[in-house]
């Protein structure tokens, strides 16, 4: 592992590997397991994982404890190491030109600093986003990752990314807790152990209010009335906010419809702590990833019709613009034309009653079911996959259909990266040998005739490898995923088991 202190140091060394993936977490230090779980998923997912560690003067107010600030940098460097860390950014004050207010500044939307804890840190968002600014441009990651312990934070920051136009993507952590639920936090060491007891409240006030939103309750005066009446029992713990906003757009709403943000802070003594909790009414995403050659399309459609959900077809979705690129008579290798194409193109998939095709599939407007089935489709839609633009786009629009839920998809990297908040992730899989018997079978039924179970297995296990060290969305079993390994079992056998386990779920 090497720690960098400047600028300088850090752009040689990452210059080494700009071809491949970075993923940065940027931090102010004194990690624990909450920063932790945001450093394994970036090293999990990129060649290089980068952390910063910085305590920057800009989001602390003069009244703020930014002195007192724990600073562990000794420690810390040990936790990186652990964590397979390849590089920490500790630069200095000066160094980040963050020594004075004169710096060029990024004023986040005075819509997103009003309220939670806009109101009572004035400019501490601005200082966020300028040194968040910096920092990507000093490390330029692929991808950067935040945690919703700070739900305002990430509003601000997305926003940051979408209008600045800077080509980072943004991977969201969930929230690490103690086991008393206390949301871990730097600032927790402020605490004593009795303090450490009474801040507790704040999440069970929080669940209290998520209880009577899964009861049916929507409207924002009784869901804070519910944290109110808890927070009450615990006197030591001074409220200062407690808001239901909506988490993109932060704008206060006076009822959830589809998904809102409760999110607290409360002084305990002299210690600020925050928490949150997103209430949304969304219906089950089932997400199935896996290997090539597992079985997950047939399983997924199939999954998806026992269990009322639309089957979300990844690969409809890719032949549609395949299509849409063949109709345009664009060149299949002219990618920035195909990109600005598919950033205009919108796709809908419908649910038919038809069982040999349930899913209607639409662009701009045409239903073009049958006719992404064409040989010329076929023939072109891996080579239209395989562009970066494609895919994002894509990537949008599957997300948007995960916004409602109620839809089973498949794909390399569904659980991991287009749904991670999926109720259930199945990661289906079977040995290369069963894999191999089964395309032998497969294609002397379709063919009369096929290569060696033996070269088939030589040809899965390379692209297995293949898939699961690509640069883009690779091949990874989400740590949350359930495995199921389906040599020796059916498809009916494979079907039942995940609509058991989508059933023990809903319990
Ligand atoms: P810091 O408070 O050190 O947090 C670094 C990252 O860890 C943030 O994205 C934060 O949301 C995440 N994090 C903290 N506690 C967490 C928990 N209990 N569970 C999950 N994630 C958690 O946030 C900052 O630093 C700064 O504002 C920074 C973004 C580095 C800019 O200076």
């Amino acid at each position: 592992m090497r720690l960098f202190k400047t600028i300088a140091g850090l752009r040689c060394y990452l210059n080494q590997y700009h071809r491949q993936t970075i993923g940065l977490v940027p931090s102010m230090g004194a990690l624990h397991s909450g920063h932790l779980s945001l450093i394994q998923q970036a090293r999990r997912e990129n060649a290089i994982a980068v952390v910063s560690i910085f305590v920057n003067p800009l989001q602390f107010a003069p009244s703020e404890d930014l002195q007192r600030y724990p600073r562990t940098l000794e420690q810390d460097q040990e936790l990186c190491e652990q964590a397979g860390v390849d590089v920490i950014f500790a630069p200095s004050a000066e160094e980040m030109g963050a020594d004075s207010n004169t710096i060029t500044a990024i004023i986040p939307p005075a819509t997103m600093t009003a309220g939670l804890c806009g109101k009572s840190r004035p400019g501490h968002f601005q200082g966020v986003a300028t040194i968040v600014t910096k920092l990507l441009n000093v490390v330029q990651p692929t991808t950067a990752y935040f945690g919703q312990k700070d739900a305002q934070q990430v509003a601000i920051i997305k926003r940051l990314l979408a209008d600045l136009n800077l080509p980072v993507n943004i991977v969201v952590c969930p929230i690490v807790r103690e086991t008393s639920g206390l949301a871990l936090s730097s600032r927790n060491q402020y605490l004593n152990s009795v303090q450490q007891q009474q801040a507790t409240v704040l999440y069970r006030a929080l669940q209290q209010a998520e209880k009577a939103f899964q009861q049916g309750e929507r409207q924002t005066e009784v869901l804070i009335a519910e944290v109110k009446a808890e927070l009450a029992k615990e006197t030591a713990v001074q409220l200062e906010y407690i808001e239901l906003v909506h988490p993109d757009s932060l704008m206060p709403m006076n009822e959830v419809n589809q998904v809102g943000l409760l999110a607290i802070a409360a002084r305990l003594d002299n210690t600020r702590l925050i928490d949150n909790v997103l209430l949304r009414e969304r219906r089950p995403i089932v997400a199935i990833d896996g290997p090539a050659g597992a079985g997950k399309s047939t399983v997924a459609r199939q999954v998806a019709q026992n269990l009322g959900l639309l089957y979300l077809d990844t690969g409809a979705m890719y032949r549609a613009v395949t299509w849409l690129v063949l109709e345009s008579g664009i060149e299949i290798t002219d990618e920035p034309a195909i990109a600005e194409l598919v950033s205009q193109s919108e796709i809908q998939l419908i649910a038919s009653d038809r069982p040999e095709s349930p899913v209607q599939v639409t662009i701009q407007g045409r239903d073009v079911t049958e006719a992404i089935r064409s040989l010329a489709v076929t023939a072109q839609v891996s080579a239209i996959a395989a562009q970066p633009a494609v895919r994002q786009a894509l990537l949008r629009q599957q997300q948007r259909w995960g916004e409602k839920g109620g839809i089973v998809a498949e794909g390399r990297d569904i659980g991991t990266c287009v749904f991670p908040d999926a109720e259930v992730k199945i990661f289906l899989t079977a040995s290369v040998q069963e894999r191999a018997r089964r395309r032998h079978q497969e294609l002397t039924i379709k063919h009369g005739t096929a290569p060696s179970v033996e070269d088939i297995a030589q040809a899965i296990a390379d692209r297995d490898r293949q898939d699961s060290t690509r640069a883009i969305a690779p091949l990874q079993q989400a740590p949350d995923a359930i495995e199921l390994i389906t040599d020796g079992l059916t498809i009916p056998e494979v079907i039942a088991r995940i609509v058991s386990i989508y059933q023990g779920n809903r319990e």
